[in-house]
C-alpha cells in the first residue's frame, strides 16, 4: 500500500540548473462520477471516467535556479500572455505540493499553458490544466533524480494532479482510469488514479464523446462548493454506496460490452449527480431548459433507432453524447439535425476515448 509519505521528495543536491518541458493531457468523462470529499481531495466515493483525446491542455515549464529558496516564483502565461487570474489556483496548488516537491521553491517556473477547445466553452480545463503541470512538475523531479521508476512518475503525478484538482488525476495515463478505493478493483487509491488494466470490450474502442455546448457561462456554483455540500447532505451515505455498487457493475459491463446496461448505470450516474445538487442545501441547479430539451430528443431518438446512444454530464449544463464508433455516421446526423439548436451558437466538440497525458 502506497501513502503519501511515499511521494515526500528525500533532499538530494539540485544539480540541474535550468531546463524546460512541455506536456499534454487530456480532459477525462466520468462515467460514475466524483461528487464529495474528505480533507486533502480524498473523494467520498470512488470514480471511473473515460480518458479524452482532442480537448487537451499543452503546457510547457520553464524552471532556471534561484538565490531565495523560501517562497515560490513563477510566471503564469495563457497562450503566451500574462494570465493574471490563473495565479491565485497555480500559488495555491503549488502550496499544496510543497512538501512533496520541495524543489520547486529553487527555481523561478515559467509556467506557459494553452488548450485545444475554446476558451470558456464551458469545458473544464482545471482537470486537463492541473494535470498537465503536474506531468511537467514530475519530469523535472525525474531530472533531479534519475532513479524514479515509470510506475512511480505516473502515480505521483497523478497524486499531484489529484491535490490540484480531483478529477484531474484521472487525466495522466490510460484510457479508462479509477481513482478511489474500491474492492473490487485491484491497485486502486485514494491518492491517484489507475489505468483500467482489465480487457475491455471491442464495443469500447474509439467510443465517441460529442460534447454539445449548451452554456459557456460561469457556473453559479463552482465544483469546489458543490462538494463541500455534500457534508451533512441527507442522501450523500446512501449516494457514496451507491457509487461502489455502480462501480461494480460498469466493471461488469466494460467487459461483456452490455451496453445497454452501460447506458442506464452512464445516465442514472449523470442524473444522480445533479439530483445532489437539487437536494443539497442551499440548492441549486446547473442544468439549463436545454440540457433537458437535449436528453429528451436522445431518448425518443434512442428509442425509435435502438442505436446506443446516450448522455453524460459534469457539473454544468454541457452535455456529452456517448456512442459506440459503428454508429457515428446516423448519431452525428441526429446531433446536427436535431440538436445543435439547443447549442449556444451551435457550437459542440467532437472527441473519443484517448490514452492520457504525452510529453512533447
Ligand atoms: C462533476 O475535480 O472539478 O466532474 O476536486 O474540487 O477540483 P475539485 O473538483 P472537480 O470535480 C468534478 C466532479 C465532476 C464529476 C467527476 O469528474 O467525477
Amino acid at each position: 500500500m502506497t501513502s503519501e509519505k511515499d511521494f515526500i521528495f528525500s533532499p538530494i543536491p539540485l544539480t540541474t540548473k535550468q531546463g524546460s518541458f512541455e506536456w499534454s493531457a487530456p480532459s477525462n468523462i466520468a462515467l460514475v462520477k466524483y461528487w464529495g470529499k474528505k480533507e486533502n481531495q480524498i473523494p467520498a466515493n470512488p470514480s471511473i471516467s473515460f480518458t479524452l483525446n482532442n480537448c487537451k491542455t499543452i503546457t510547457k515549464l520553464d524552471f532556471i535556479q534561484k538565490a531565495n529558496h523560501d517562497t515560490f516564483s513563477f510566471d503564469l502565461l495563457f497562450e503566451g500572455n500574462p494570465k493574471e487570474d490563473f495565479r491565485p489556483k497555480i500559488q495555491k496548488f503549488l502550496e499544496r505540493i510543497a512538501i512533496y516537491c520541495p524543489y520547486l521553491k529553487n527555481y523561478h517556473l515559467k509556467i506557459d499553458t494553452k488548450n485545444t477547445f475554446p476558451h470558456s466553452s464551458g469545458i473544464a480545463s482545471s482537470a486537463s490544466g492541473m494535470a498537465a503541470l503536474s506531468m511537467n512538475i514530475m519530469s523535472l523531479e525525474k531530472e533531479l533524480n534519475p532513479a524514479v521508476t515509470d510506475e512511480f512518475f505516473y502515480q505521483k503525478a497523478s497524486f499531484l494532479a489529484r491535490l490540484g484538482s480531483g478529477s484531474a488525476c484521472r487525466s495522466v495515463k490510460g484510457t479508462v482510469v479509477v481513482w478511489g478505493n474500491h474492492n473490487e478493483f485491484e491497485g486502486s487509491s485514494d491518492l491517484f488514479g489507475v489505468p483500467f488494466t482489465d480487457e475491455i470490450h471491442p464495443i469500447f474502442n474509439n467510443y465517441q464523446d460529442t460534447i454539445l455546448l449548451v452554456d459557456k457561462g460561469e457556473k453559479q456554483v463552482s465544483s469546489t462548493v458543490g462538494h463541500d455540500l455534500m457534508h451533512n447532505h441527507p442522501f450523500a451515505e446512501q449516494r457514496f454506496l451507491q457509487a461502489h455498487h455502480n462501480l461494480s457493475a460498469i466493471k461488469t459491463v466494460l467487459g461483456n460490452g452490455d451496453v445497454n446496461r452501460f447506458i442506464e448505470i452512464v445516465e442514472s450516474e449523470a442524473l444522480t449527480l445533479h439530483a445532489m445538487m437539487m437536494t443539497s442545501m442551499p440548492y441549486f441547479i446547473l442544468m439549463k431548459p436545454n440540457t433537458l430539451e437535449i436528453i429528451n430528443k436522445i431518448w425518443k431518438f434512442r428509442k425509435e433507432t435502438n442505436i446506443p446512444v446516450c448522455f453524460t454530464l459534469d457539473a454544468g449544463a454541457n452535455v456529452h453524447i456517448l456512442y459506440p464508433e459503428n454508429v457515428i455516421v446516423e448519431t452525428l446526423q441526429f446531433i446536427k439535425d436535431e440538436l445543435l439548436g439547443y447549442c449556444q451558437n451551435g457550437q459542440y466538440l467532437c472527441d473519443a476515448i484517448g490514452f492520457g497525458s504525452q510529453k512533447l
